[in-house]
């Protein structure tokens, strides 16, 4: 195997950080890792050939280690592809596998979850405790007359209760919408009008970079500007009591949550489901305005996510699982809330800002928990890598085993740093990518592969990818392609929601038969993939998927604002931010003025930031008195892109980010 990598041409608009293009280095697997692994190079090489000879058996033998309350009729039925149906015939709930089989075995007194909050107070809670808390909390949404189906929005900070309100609607059937606490009122509105759950949980407030976020009068906000047919399908805002703030309630409709459960019993019955209906929405950006809500079921999600954990992060009855993302992401769906507690791991979940109230708060943490996997995002690492090694060194960080990342490409020099001085040379980085589309892991070493600082390494068993052209030609190793998955998986999207003709056109039509990721990567003449970034009007900001039409839209209704035009510029810690290009109205003042006085800059960065919330982030506005447009009168993004991130255009023509 050579550790060579080839030079190669990055797409236009990638992100693509320079130092990925020379990487050089390779860790091979240590022999500690290898001993204790569950699955050892051999049994890796015996599940690729399992898959390949049987790729459906293969995934079947993955649903036989879950409970089903009827086993499936067909693994897979592609009679409707895309609209692929896995687990066909079965039923099941994923909630009895997260939480009810716990209850008959050894895991019952064991922690389910560890929650800290940002001023340091901190509530454990059994998998007894936390399945009697999910059972009170389904029943009262039962009593609510809230059931199968119905949708359940969670506008929540991170909490034991946004993790008990996740399993308790999705118990009774009801499909839950998590909206990250950080949204405005005109974000929440939006998912509001397209989810129109009959109750919105949340809480009066959280603690963030110590300052209290008030939550509730969002909520009210967005209710309060939601369309009739939201409105009247809405019975309950359920509040939970975090903060000490005043917090209006509405009466008949708002109720304290510790109200809303208390008298509920601590039984309840859970669900039989067919294996394709609905356990969530999930609202993420694309290259149109509007979020689309992804929709995933639980059948097969919830084989996808416990195989795929298992694989990776090579559980252990022992492991403190810390899984930094917010639960209102895709990440912290299935690997804070429902692939740990399937597998019977502890999870831990922080409420706070990872540098409250020092730099070193992420490795207390670690320390303090014994925490043995840390799986997190490359902005966290590069914004700790700023206060250099000598706050990690500051603690023990011994018990850590295994290290992880997600949501973005890390550059060499962040991945070396993480596995020096986190995990001090001892402990694996293992970069998985995947999307809120894929559910599950998708591409990702295990802890016994080879690793290459900055690859993603090979597609995990029964996952198979490749880097095509336009015409879906496989590029030659080392040349940059469009990410493209050739055979569907288990825990796949199974819609959008309200928007079914949107699923096919957005992801099975590019290249008709294989789901079209949206991203770029190159492989190297090792196999090896190495993600470049979005071939999209997409940004990663932080890793956070922000669409430019999305923000574009919340810029534009600024009045001063005639059009605008945004694109992604790299960003030291944050991967990237955006750039606006503005075409102010005639009777605002002359451009000239603008520029000297900075008013109308920080006016719309903030006016964009009050309509989408603060992980819109505008780093610069630049004025001008026309934005540059096609023939077809379709504004050149690509252009101010390659202005401003100081590239060449000649080298836009490789691939195109129209698509
Ligand atoms: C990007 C997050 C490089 C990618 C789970 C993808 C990555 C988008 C990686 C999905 C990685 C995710 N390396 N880029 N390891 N993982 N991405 O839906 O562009 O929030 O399409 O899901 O993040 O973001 P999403």
């Amino acid at each position: 195997m050579s550790a060579k990598q080839p030079l190669c041409t990055a797409p236009e608009g990638s992100g693509t950080l320079d130092t990925l293009l020379c990487e050089e280095r390779v860790f091979r697997p240590m022999p500690r890792i290898v001993a204790e692994a569950n699955m050892n190079p051999q049994d890796v090489a015996i599940a690729r050939a399992r898959a390949e000879s049987d790729w459906l058996g293969f995934w079947e033998e993955a649903a036989e280690e879950l409970s089903w309350f009827r086993k499936w009729d067909a693994v897979l039925d592609d009679s409707a592809a895309p609209f692929y149906r896995w687990f066909a015939g079965a039923r099941c709930n994923i909630v009895y596998n997260a939480l009810d089989r716990h209850i008959e075995t050894a895991n019952k007194n064991k922690l389910a979850l560890i929650w800290e909050g940002e001023p340091g107070d901190t509530r454990k809670l059994t998998y007894y405790e936390l399945y009697r808390e999910v059972n009170k909390a389904a029943n009262a949404l039962r009593a609510a007359g809230i059931g199968k189906g119905d949708r359940v929005l969670i506008h929540m900070p991170p909490l034991p209760e946004t993790v008990i309100a996740m399993l308790a609607a999705a118990k009774i059937g009801a499909v839950h919408s998590v909206v990250f606490g950080g949204f405005s009122a005109r974000s929440l509105r939006d998912r509001i009008n397209d989810a129109t759950p009959a109750a919105i949980i949340t809480a009066d407030g959280f603690y963030r970079n110590g300052r209290v976020i008030t939550l509730k009068g969002t909520v009210d906000a967005a209710v309060a500007k939601c369309s009739g047919a939201a409105a009247a399908v809405l019975k309950k805002v359920v509040v939970v009591h975090r903060v000490l703030v005043e917090t209006a309630m509405k009466e008949d409709r708002d109720v304290w949550y510790h109200d809303f459960v208390r008298d509920q019993p601590d039984e309840a019955f859970t669900e039989s489901l067919d294996a394709a209906h609905p356990l969530f929405i999930l609202y993420t950006s694309g290259t149109t305005g509007a979020p689309k809500g992804i929709v995933h079921a639980h059948g097969g999600y919830m084989v996808g996510v416990n195989r795929t954990l298992d694989w990776v992060f090579d559980l252990k009855p022992t492991d403190i699982f810390w899984c930094t993302a917010d639960p209102a992401w895709i990440t912290g769906h299935s690997y804070v809330v429902y692939g740990p507690l399937m597998a019977g791991t502890t999870t831990l979940l922080y409420e706070g800002h990872p540098l409250y109230p020092e730099a070193g708060r992420a490795w207390s943490v670690v320390q303090r928990w014994g925490v043995t996997v840390l799986y997190t995002v490359p902005t966290l690492i590069r914004m700790l890598m700023r206060f250099g090694r000598q706050n990690p060194d500051r603690h023990t960080l011994g018990t850590l085993r295994l290290l992880g990342t997600v949501g973005e490409p890390i550059s060499p020099e962040a991945w070396t740093w993480f596995h020096k001085h986190i995990g001090r040379s001892r402990c694996p980085v293992l970069d998985t990518w995947w999307q809120t589309e894929t559910g599950m892991f998708m591409i990702s070493p295990l802890p016994v592969s080879l690793l290459k600082p900055g690859s993603v390494t090979r597609p995990l068993p029964g996952v198979e990818v490749d880097v095509v052209d336009e015409s879906g030609a496989p590029v030659p190793h080392g040349q940059g392609g469009y990410l493209v998955i050739k055979k569907p998986w288990p825990a796949m999207l199974t819609t959008i929601f309200n928007d079914p003709e949107a699923y096919r056109r957005l992801y099975w039509e590019r290249f008709p038969g294989w789901y079209f990721s949206g991203d770029v990567a190159r492989k190297d003449e090792d196999g090896y993939l190495w993600i470049q970034g979005r071939a999209d009007d997409v940004m990663l900001i932080a890793g956070h998927r922000i669409g430019t039409a999305e923000l574009e839209a919340a810029l534009a209704s600024h009045p001063a604002v005639a059009e605008c035009a945004i694109v992604g510029v790299p960003d030291e810690i944050r991967g990237e931010v955006a750039k606006a290009f503005v075409v102010l109205h005639d009777d605002q003042p002359p451009v000239a003025t603008m520029m000297m006085t900075g008013e109308t800059d920080q006016d719309l960065i903030e006016h964009a930031r009050r309509e989408l919330g603060p992980v819109a982030v505008i780093r610069e506005v630049e004025f001008r008195s026309a934005l540059p447009k096609n023939k077809n009168g379709k504004i050149m993004r690509r252009l101010l892109r390659a202005e401003s991130t100081g590239q060449s255009t000649g080298d836009l023509s490789t691939l195109s980010t129209d698509i």
